[in-house]
């Protein structure tokens, strides 16, 4: 007995096409109609099992299409274990995130891992059941439909690029099935290997050196692009993408609503290129974007793609893709310059770089975040930084050495993650308010947390909240007392909740004011339709150059999101207030809730301030 409804149907009938086309290109005119067809049939029979109060759901998304881009819309990311304890317990914190206004939660990986070490849960080995010490697929559910009733979405990481190398696809690949050993990149000897790795990149060249890993079982080389645990799975063989659709919509089904692309970029490989951003990538988005529309249209898709600022926009979707790849895409560009503004104290590297970035589809958003669960790398191009007269490497080395402490005057406190001899990198850990000076005892740390959030907030897109960020923790100098954690430095910024039994709500206390402060700007951003994500982005040349000037275009008039990335007082010029047509009486600063202090025509913003102002008297 099926379920089919009209609007199914009608789903069906509009974006079959699209799909069969998306696969054409993929695997050719031969071979697409079958794998459409195979997914047609995935499609049906998960939507003929959706809940009903999940298709009420999509119907709500469908009639409401930007409840992500909208201003009174922001995120939480955590770990289930380290936020509250088991998805039982993530439920009973649920008013925690409602009262600080989150609309969506990021749990990180919650699928069964391997045993042992398994890169914080993305090495997955089962994809239909959630590891064991969190619960059971029951709790998902349930998580779901608390969540769902507080208003907020849940976010999963849908690791797509690899499995444990426990998965039971990668056993029966070690046992002989050639099919699953069809799932994989297996290479007899090192002939193809080499000439892949003459041009790959290493994403853990201290841990995981190398792509490729000798599995003595498999008498073979497998393409490990990240721990030799974490097997590369074959996005060429059409079954993969029939499986992946299954699994997503198998997920969707018990309540999740946004799914984390994790390493999307590296999921199409190409000899003599690095294996990352390939077209086809973009074209295997689309193919599963348009299976979950069909199936499950209140789903949407983020995209985890930690590339650099040129191939960052397709991932949103450019030309013929705008509005058919992912919904959400992590600002990489913007996250990264909000350290290097911080640490320069010059935003004129910021404004050029992201002057590059174009206009995401107004479908679409940015995640834009100052930092998540992972380190920091210094995606900086070497043409931005010539454009405005700064070595790269040199940059990029300052960066480092600031933010691990070594530059003379730093206030920062992180880690080095992952030193790269070969090209000089080095990556860093450390949680937002260590590296922002607070456990340096700098006494503009917490006015640095607030700016970087308060950046994140006003850009336009989607902000997301590291846990623990909002109460200014600290990195965790027991991170490697767990022998699975000792050799991944990453753990320093991945410390446990501080819940205190002592006061009513659980929260610790806000002694840097910085929950307070926090709070403060999400509740001035709802109320400001200026920030909706639809509204486009404009970063304009700084003219001081402290300070950062982003203008957000909406019909109500502009508002000028103005950061001074500095511990000096700075200047919003004159010009800037008479371009936009804001030099009138009715200026006024939604964060301080009052008219700008004005010298001759310009705006004053003290040491590390942010003002959003626009004209009160035109809305
Ligand atoms: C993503 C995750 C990172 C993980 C990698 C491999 O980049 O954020 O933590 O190591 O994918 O799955």
């Amino acid at each position: 007995m099926t379920r089919l409804d009209a609007g199914f149907e009608d789903r069906l009938l509009a974006w079959e096409p699209d799909l069969h086309a998306t696969l054409q290109r993929v695997y050719g005119p031969g071979a697409a109609r079958d794998v459409t067809d195979r997914l047609v049939a995935i499609v049906r029979a998960a939507h003929a099992a959706r809940p009903d109060d999940l298709r009420e759901l999509d119907e709500r998304r469908l009639r409401e299409a930007d409840w992500f881009q909208r201003p009174s819309m922001v995120g939480y990311a955590a770990y289930a274990d380290r936020f509250a304890g088991t998805l039982h317990d993530v439920g009973e914190r649920s008013s925690y995130l409602r009262d600080l206004g989150v609309g969506y939660l990021h749990l990180m990986p919650l699928l069964a891992p391997r045993p042992g070490e398994n890169d914080g849960g993305y090495a997955v080995m089962d994809y239909r059941s959630v590891r064991p010490d969190l619960g059971a697929v029951d709790d998902l559910r349930t998580l779901t439909t608390t969540l769902r009733a507080e208003g907020i979405s849940l976010c999963l990481d849908l690791v797509l690029n690899h499995v444990a190398r426990e998965h039971e696809w990668a056993a029966a690949a070690r046992a002989g099935d050639p099919d699953r050993r069809a799932y994989f990149h297996v290479y007899d000897d090192r002939e193809l290997p080499d000439a892949y790795e003459a041009s790959l990149p290493e994403v853990f060249p201290d841990f995981a050196p190398g792509n490729f890993t000798w599995d003595d079982e498999l008498a073979a080389w497998v393409w490990t692009t990240f721990n030799d645990y974490q097997w590369d799975v074959n996005w060429s063989n059409p079954a993969v993408l029939c499986e992946y659709a299954d699994i997503i919509l198998a997920l969707a089904n018990l309540g999740v609503e946004v799914f984390r692309l994790d390493a999307i970029a590296f999921i199409w490989k190409r000899l003599g290129t690095t294996c990352q951003n390939q077209p086809e990538v973009h074209e295997l988005t689309r193919a599963l974007r348009t299976v979950a529309r069909i199936a499950a249209p209140a789903v949407v898709f983020k995209a985890e793609a930690i590339v650099g600022p040129a191939d960052l926009p397709a991932y949103l979707g450019v030309g013929d893709h705008a509005g058919r790849v992912s919904d959400l895409a992590y600002h990489n560009g913007l996250m990264v310059q909000i350290w290097s503004m911080l640490a320069s104290g010059d935003t004129r590297l910021a404004a050029h770089a992201l002057q590059q970035v174009p206009q995401p589809p107004s479908t679409t958003a940015w995640a834009t975040y100052v930092r998540c669960h992972d380190d920091i790398g210094w995606a900086i191009s070497d043409e931005d930084a010539h454009a405005v007269g700064i070595d790269p490497y040199a940059h990029r080395r300052f960066l480092s050495d600031w933010y691990s402490g070594a530059h003379p005057g730093s206030w920062a406190r992180g880690l080095v993650f992952q030193q790269n001899e070969a090209t000089g990198d080095r990556r860093i850990s450390g949680t937002l308010a260590s590296l922002a000076g607070l456990e340096a005892g700098d006494p503009d740390a917490a006015a640095r947390i607030l700016w970087a959030h308060a950046v994140i907030l006003g850009f336009g897109g989607l902000p997301l909240i590291w846990m623990g960020d909002e109460l200014g923790l600290l990195n965790d100098q027991g991170w490697a007392d767990d022998p699975a954690h000792a050799a991944d430095n990453r753990w320093v910024h991945r410390p446990m909740m501080p819940w205190d039994p002592a006061s009513a709500s659980g929260a610790h206390d806000d002694q840097h004011g910085i929950g307070a402060g926090l709070r403060h700007l999400l509740d001035v951003r709802r109320g400001l339709p200026h920030l909706h994500a639809a509204s486009p982005t404009e970063v304009w040349d700084p003219r001081d150059p402290g300070v950062l000037l982003v203008v957000r275009r909406h019909p109500l008039g502009p508002l000028l999101a103005a950061s001074n990335a500095t511990g000096e007082e700075a200047w919003v010029a004159a010009d800037v207030l008479h371009w936009l047509g804001l030099h009138t009486d009715g200026l006024h600063d939604a964060i301080s809730e009052s008219a700008p202090e004005l010298r001759e025509g310009a705006v004053r913003l003290a040491p590390y301030a942010t003002a959003w102002l626009y004209d009160s008297g035109a809305s």
